[in-house]
């Protein structure tokens, strides 16, 4: 991306209190699906990030109007006359996939770019065309492009191979409105997938079992407008524990879903964090040396999640002993080890596992950012590492970001943002 640093002084102890906002991989398909209904929907709690932004245009694009201003989207696509996403936008954001599910219940068709990779996989779709199809939706791949037809939509009982979030997700959106009544089995149970069904269910659709990994939709006639706000973000609030695990400090991180942190949280108290939990909001204080993890695997949830792999290994890459870490879900989500090693950790990788040899002190380099939550490892590694670190790429926190810099330095860190 070659877009942007950040240069950090390493070193600061975290201290203070910090807010975390609405949740990327919940906002975006929820965005999706607000093209199910030709009435206003509002948005609260949405995060000024790129991908929203990126959202945002292919929405405008498809004729819908969408305004975003402070944390507050209005989205109406009465007038949305297209259901084909223009290709320089589909190619920019994977999540565009989600509007294939969308665009069928709205319009009958829909005519997606094949997302490409990304950084951190192949990402195949193939769970979601074979879902699609099981609900006699007619799909070509013809020159790069999936040509669907879901003129005659009808409900199905739909097996998973893999629980993926983004198939689930894409599923239900094909299915509210079907003729008859969809059961998806191995469904994902991630949170943003109970977000999404919450939110359509806001509108008149009627699913349930979300959360669980069997999800029930009957179809109905018409969705109706709504006013719904974004469950806050897991992974954000999860980065900011791990930042202060590794750098050191004493933070109360509110506006949180404790069930949504038990994970995350559990590793870093193995680490010797002290955790202390709120209704709404979670203290975490690192005085004592950082201790090994002894294993790590990443899983769908409520394991621990594949979007924290890369902040954890950061901890662990200056804890004391070895932490091992299985990466699960992703088969290319590593990258992040070669850079933290140019800072001085000892991180050995085998295939998907990480065995992570705990040093006593980072130092600060130059390092290079290779996707969203790599960007997020290297500056939780430089917040701890000693003397300055420049990170390129900084575009890609700000996909899953909206200011990493200002954020922790709200809590005392020494970062800025540079060209
Ligand atoms: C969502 O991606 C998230 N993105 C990802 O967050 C997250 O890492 C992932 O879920 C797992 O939790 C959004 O919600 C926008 P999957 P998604 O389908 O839906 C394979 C971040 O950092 N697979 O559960 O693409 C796939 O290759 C991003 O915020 C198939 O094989 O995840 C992967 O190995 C990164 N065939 C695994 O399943 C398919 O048809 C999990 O993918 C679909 C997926």
């Amino acid at each position: 991306m070659g877009q942007g640093i950040y240069i950090v002084d390493g070193g600061h102890p975290l201290n203070g209190r910090i807010t975390v906002y609405g949740a990327k991989n919940a906002v975006l398909p929820i965005m999706a699906a607000s093209v199910l209904t030709e009435e206003e929907v509002i948005l609260h709690g949405v995060p000024h990030l790129s991908d929203v932004e990126d959202m945002k245009d292919i929405l405008r694009g498809l004729g819908a109007k969408a305004d975003l201003s402070d944390h507050t989207i209005v989205i109406n696509s009465k007038d949305a006359n297209g259901y084909e996403i223009p290709k320089e936008l589909s190619r920019k954001m994977r999540s565009s996939i989600f509007l294939i599910g969308a665009l069928i219940s709205r319009f009958g068709f829909a005519v997606v770019n094949q997302p490409g990779g990304c950084e951190i996989g192949l990402r195949p779709i193939d769970l979601h065309i074979k879902g699609l199809r099981a609900l006699n939706v007619d799909i070509r791949e013809e020159y790069g492009e999936l040509r669907c037809d879901g003129t005659d939509v009808s409900g199905a009982r739909i097996g998973l191979d893999y629980p993926s979030v983004g198939a689930t997700e894409n599923i239900i959106m094909a299915a509210v409105k079907a003729k008859g009544t969809t059961v998806i089995h191995n469904a994902a149970r991630e949170p943003e997938v109970v977000d999404l069904a919450m939110f359509i269910n806001s509108m008149g659709g009627r699913v349930t079992g979300a959360g669980t990994d069997t999800i029930v939709i009957e179809g109905v006639e018409t969705l109706h407008g709504t006013e719904y706000t974004i469950m806050p973000d897991r992974i954000v609030a999860g980065t900011y524990m791990a930042a202060v695990a590794a750098a050191g400090g004493d933070v109360l991180i509110e506006q949180v879903i404790p069930y949504h942190l038990l994970a995350t949280a559990s590793k870093l108290s193995e680490a010797g964090c002290r955790i202390m939990w709120q209704d709404h909001a979670v203290r975490i204080e690192r005085t004592a040396p950082l201790q090994e993890m002894m294993l790590v695997e990443t899983r769908p949830f409520p394991a621990f999640p594949t979007d924290m792999q890369a902040q954890i290994m950061a901890v662990a890459a200056i804890a004391a002993g070895t932490s091992v870490i299985r990466e699960n879900v992703f088969e290319n989500r590593f990258k992040h080890a070669a850079e933290l090693n140019r800072m001085g950790a000892n991180i050995t990788i085998m295939d998907r596992t990480a065995i992570v040899r705990g040093v006593e002190q980072l130092r600060g380099t130059e390092v290079s950012a290779h996707d969203l939550r790599g960007a997020a490892a290297l500056v939780i590694a430089a917040l701890a590492a000693q003397g300055r670190t420049t990170i390129r790429n900084r575009a890609f926190a700000e996909r899953g970001y909206q200011d990493l810099a200002a954020e922790m330095r709200s809590i005392g860190a020494s970062i800025v943002k540079g060209e």
